[in-house]
């Protein structure tokens, strides 16, 4: 192709495929389909490749993979991954909620978001580019799963706007949604019995829930293998002192939206407990109706000045909880025991 040709369709193809990512991960409401999509990628891979003066370092293409990992390499967190105190009913929060009023003397208000079920990950933008992408790990220490982490689709590889901090560290989780969940366990299931497993052994080999399915294609060595799993993120924090970012959570997480970043709808500020009960009372009946997995409700203090001031124990910050939905798929069927002497005796 005629290399004025190839810049404009290489141009059409980015905006037709930008338009349908967000059809699909935005609006949740696809018009073309996944394998169609993937031709006018390849069709877009292929002009880029002969005329890679024209490729975007943010091109849909730079998410189909095709990098392989031979192992992912340790990197030490910045800032450290704490887990959040669990609780469970609403004495429990009001407890949580008596102890901050006892510890700090300034109004503060709540937000309220939902606790996805997924894998947490740690998101490092400098100067507005997706610059690495690590795993929880052990809090301290986690795997770099960049590459990876670039294949999903809703997850900008170049910010929105100009207005962000330098370096940026924003954390969330990555999770796969039930239809991708699905998908993937059905053609899974199709290539086992293919191969002659049994009913027994299939069961076995598929992936137990969404969790489990997203935590193994975030560890897997072809990225390429990952953009197929269709996994999908919601950022939750954005970390850090920088003077232009918003002294509350909430107005954090807006910035992060205006910045492209993938923020859930699904959040609400709360200024009474009676509120938190009603958003936590509201998604217990909804739940089911999302198309991902949650498993409870996020309650953080909207303030980053009262949160400073309350801190964090070893393991969790003071200033939010999790209050936990009961498991909604809890039929397990025991079918052996076994039993070992342990090392003690
Ligand atoms: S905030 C400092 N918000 O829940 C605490 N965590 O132990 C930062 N999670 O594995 C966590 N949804 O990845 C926060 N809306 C949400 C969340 C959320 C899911 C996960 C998190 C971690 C666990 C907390």
């Amino acid at each position: 192709m005629e290399k004025l040709r190839a810049r404009d369709r290489i141009a059409e193809l980015t905006e037709v495929l930008n338009y349908h990512n967000k059809r699909y991960y935005q609006d949740a409401e696809p018009e073309i389909s996944d394998f169609e999509f993937d031709q006018l990628v390849l069709e877009l891979a292929q002009l880029e490749n002969e005329f890679p003066e024209f490729l975007d370092p943010d091109s849909p293409t730079q998410r189909v993979g095709g990098s392989i990992t031979r192992e992912f390499i340790p990197v030490v967190h910045q800032t450290a991954f704490l887990s959040l105190a669990n609780s469970y009913s609403t004495e429990d929060l009001d407890e949580f909620d008596e102890r901050i009023r006892k510890s700090v003397n300034v109004n503060f208000t709540y937000a309220a978001e939902l606790k996805f079920d997924g894998v947490a990950i740690g998101i490092i933008y400098r100067n507005g580019l997706l610059h690495q992408a690590v795993t929880r790990g052990d809090g301290a220490q986690g795997d770099d799963v960049t590459e990876n982490v670039k294949t999903i689709r809703n997850i900008p590889i170049r910010l929105k706007g100009n207005n962000w901090p330098e370096e940026l560290e924003v954390r969330g989780e990555i999770f796969m949604p039930l239809k991708s969940f699905e998908r993937l366990n059905d053609s899974r299931r199709a290539e086992l019995e293919d191969t002659g497993y049994n009913e027994d052994q299939i069961a076995e080999k598929l992936f137990k829930n969404p969790r489990n399915a997203a935590a193994g294609s975030l560890k897997m060595q072809e990225s390429a293998e990952v953009a197929k799993r269709r996994l999908d993120a919601f950022i939750y924090l954005v970390l850090g002192e920088d003077p232009s970012l918003e002294p509350t959570h909430l107005g954090r997480l807006e910035q992060a939206k205006n910045w492209g970043l993938p923020v859930s709808d699904h959040k609400k500020s709360c200024h009474t407990l009676d509120e938190l009960m009603q958003f936590i009372n509201y998604w217990e009946q909804k739940r089911s109706e999302l198309p991902f997995d949650i498993d409870g409700i996020v309650l953080k203090v909207n303030e980053l000045s009262v949160q400073r001031s309350l801190g964090s124990t070893a393991k969790s910050p003071r200033w939010a909880i999790a209050y936990k939905y009961k498991a909604e798929r809890v039929s397990t069927i025991l079918q052996k025991i076994t039993y070992q002497v342990g090392r003690t005796g």
